[in-house]
């Protein structure tokens, strides 16, 4: 009896020393070892000639527009303000490539889809970056979000219906042509415990789903569908001001991804937040409740603050 226990621990062990590594080395590959071989598959210049990024007049969006612009493709850039746009517009225009621009509210589920579908009809789209998005001005508990249904509403229409349509506008040119880009910016919170923005955590789980299925469904017509899930990156709706490692300016966040298109479907984008999304899931891996409890009472903190700040204002 011993002699069998001690055989189902040793095969026991095994099998989880084999799945350790194969997880380390996939992590290893897809953060560090393929973008420094540059093991990228994508030949960008005969994907077609036009990106579209939505939300591209601040943080990851404009660099996005700003390194594809790089890359020579002619910019459509979609956001609300038509003052912003034009100012981004202008700004890319010095890497000699032409712009277009659109001023939609994604927080508006169906007409703007009729008005964006017309102005990239006659367009050959090779790259759509899906990467508006809105989360909470503070964590805060479901049931306690000040106007909680128009704010989910909102946020659905801006983080899930825009990625979901922008896809249908956008992939039947780039499958009939066949070859095509998309790149879906979900966030960490997908991946790891997000209680206090439950509904944006939520949102960006369908995201990642969303993508992974998508991106299944159409490699046999050869399109890449890249799904991102962001750490913290030092930009308006982060409220961090100053970059550093773990928050990097939205301009190395971007050059960093950009190396992972073709070589991951699936990555943080940064090698520091997979350090932290692995770190979060060795701490599960250990306490569930644990890793659960810490998030929680981070977050508790950031909302306790972020009331003071209201109180002291008013
Ligand atoms: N920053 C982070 O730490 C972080 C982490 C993980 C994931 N992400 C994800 O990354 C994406 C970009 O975030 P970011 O931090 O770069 O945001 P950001 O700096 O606040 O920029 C948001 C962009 O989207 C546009 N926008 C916002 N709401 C819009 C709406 N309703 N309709 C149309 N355009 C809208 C804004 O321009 P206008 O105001 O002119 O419309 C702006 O160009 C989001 O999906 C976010 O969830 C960010």
């Amino acid at each position: 009896m011993d002699s069998f226990l001690y055989k189902i621990g040793l095969v026991s062990t095994a099998i989880i020393g084999v799945k350790i590594f194969g997880m380390l080395f996939n992590f290893l590959y897809d953060t560090l070892i393929a973008p420094a071989l540059h093991l990228q598959k994508i030949d960008w210049d005969s994907l077609g000639k036009w990106a579209v990024v939505t939300g591209s007049t601040d943080g990851i969006g404009k660099a996005y527009a700003e390194s594809l612009a790089k890359k020579g493709f002619n910019i459509v850039l979609i956001s609300r303000s038509e003052n912003k746009l034009e100012a981004v517009a202008n700004e890319i225009r010095r890497y000699k490539v032409e712009t277009k621009t659109i001023s939609v509210d994604f927080t508006e589920p169906d007409s703007i889809y009729h008005e964006i579908d017309k102005q990239l009809a006659p367009l050959e789209i090779g790259v759509l970056v899906n990467n508006v998005g809105m989360s909470y001005s503070y964590p805060e508990y479901f049931l306690d979000t000040p106007d909680a249904m128009a704010f989910y509403k909102n946020l659905i229409n801006c983080n899930i219906v825009s990625v979901t349509n922008m896809c249908k506008i956008v992939m039947p040119g780039m499958v009939e042509r066949k070859c095509g880009v998309v790149i879906n910016i979900a966030s960490v919170a997908a991946l790891i415990p997000n209680p206090m923005l439950t509904v944006y955590a939520a949102s960006k789980a369908y995201v990642l789903k969303f993508s992974a299925d998508l991106a299944t469904e159409y490699s046999k017509d050869g399109l890449v569908i890249q799904c991102t899930t962001p750490g913290y990156v030092a930009t308006n709706l982060s409220k961090i001001r100053s970059s550093s490692w773990m928050a990097p300016s939205p301009t190395t966040y971007v050059e960093n991804a950009l190396k992972t298109v073709g070589v991951s479907e699936s990555t943080t984008g940064y090698f520091p937040h997979s350090l932290l999304s692995s770190a979060v899931h060795g701490i599960e891996n250990v306490s569930v409740r644990l890793a659960r409890w810490l998030i929680t009472r981070t977050m508790q903190n950031i909302r306790g603050r972020a009331l003071k700040r209201v109180t002291q204002s008013n």
